[in-house]
């Protein structure tokens, strides 16, 4: 059989983990032909692609990126779309696709089981907040950015007495700012699923003051919005799957917290840092986990299914129980953090 692989939606590292595992079981232990989809649904939709041997697999272990490379191409943005990914994937003979994505890419791969296309996917995003699984890979990999973020802002906020804020990703959860909140000490965290009072936030600071402490160091996610107020959009264009483009929440911040306390801040916007780049051990490891897992699904045809983690054993669940749904931040994590706080 030949087995299509694609990556879509924002890149994470450890979609090339994920690929080398597919092409080495599937081509040694399966006898599959393994071709790779260039970008995302685009490379189906407009038939582009190439072979997948063991030799183009070789090396990408490490690898940031994907050396498919990908896009947020919405294959339902036109209403023919489905019937050319149809011809195309029966054009080029292929049996099955194992699309690696977020929730986006994987809702394309759900909906096109209707049209006939046998899909497995892979949860991919540095967001964490698929649902149907305890960890996304790459989520790892940017908790780890982000930590070292906040180790290396704490000496020169300390040392100018600064307030300094860190915006990170996380367009509707928070899971990155509040992990790496937790491993990097973060005096205050603010996350999409706790709206924040900026009073609040300066009185936080206040305390840290008189208990001696003159500089602190926030951790924001990029979705995190004031209460009663919306998110802060650096573009108001939408991608094909209609998300708008978030930034901005980080000096927002900055300047209220000057406004109210007469104390110089500095803001970081952390950005792609978190998502480029060679993948944490636990991303490689989880990564290969996944890919065994979404060309064993394949061989057993089950498709229409994703492949997960909950605990540590790896698992398979019906894309349907993923999508439409968002994994938010574990509170009581939340709860543990803000022990830390001011
Ligand atoms: O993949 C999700 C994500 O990491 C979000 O946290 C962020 O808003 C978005 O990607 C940004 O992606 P891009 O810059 O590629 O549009």
């Amino acid at each position: 059989m030949k087995v299509g692989i694609l990556s879509g939606g924002g890149d994470a590292p450890g979609i090339n983990a994920v690929i080398r595992a597919v092409v080495r079981k599937g081509i040694q232990k399966y006898g599959y032909e393994i071709v790779g989809m260039k970008d995302g649904w685009s490379g189906l939709l407009k038939g582009e692609y190439s072979p997948l041997d063991l030799k183009a697999a070789s090396g990408i272990l490490p690898r940031g990126g994907s050396i498919l490379g990908t896009s947020r191409t919405n294959p339902f943005k036109d209403k023919k779309g489905p019937q050319e990914i149809m011809k195309n994937a029966k054009k080029a003979g292929i049996g099955a696709v194992i699309a690696i994505g977020g929730e986006d890419t994987l809702t394309v791969a759900h909906k096109m089981a209707e049209f006939g296309l046998k899909c497995v996917g892979v949860p991919k995003t540095i967001d964490n907040d698929l649902s149907g699984t305890d960890y996304t890979f790459g989520f790892n990999t940017a908790v780890a950015i982000a930590t070292e973020a906040l180790d290396r802002l704490h000496t020169t906020a300390e040392t100018h007495h600064r307030v300094i804020i860190l915006e990170v990703m996380g367009r509707y959860t928070g899971w990155i700012a509040l992990e790496a909140g937790l491993a990097g000490g973060a005096d205050i965290i603010l996350i999409p699923e706790k709206p924040f009072d900026i009073d609040e936030v300066c009185e936080l600071i206040k305390q840290r003051q008189k208990r001696g402490r003159n500089f602190s160091i926030i951790i924001v996610a990029e979705g995190a919005k004031p209460k009663g107020g919306v998110e802060i959009v650096y573009s108001e264009s939408l991608d094909e799957f209609g998300h708008i483009r978030l930034g901005g929440i980080g000096y927002y911040l900055g300047k209220e917290i000057e406004k109210c306390l007469n104390i110089e801040t500095r803001v970081v916007v952390l950005g792609h840092l978190q998502r480029g780049g060679t993948p944490t051990a636990f991303d490689r490891v989880l990564a290969t986990r996944f890919g065994i897992a979404a060309i064993d699904l394949v061989h057993e045809g089950k498709f229409d299914y994703m492949a997960a983690i909950k605990g540590n054993k790896i698992i398979s669940v019906p894309l349907k129980d993923v999508i439409g749904k968002r994994k938010t931040v574990i509170l009581q994590l939340y709860d543990i953090a803000s022990v830390f706080f001011g």
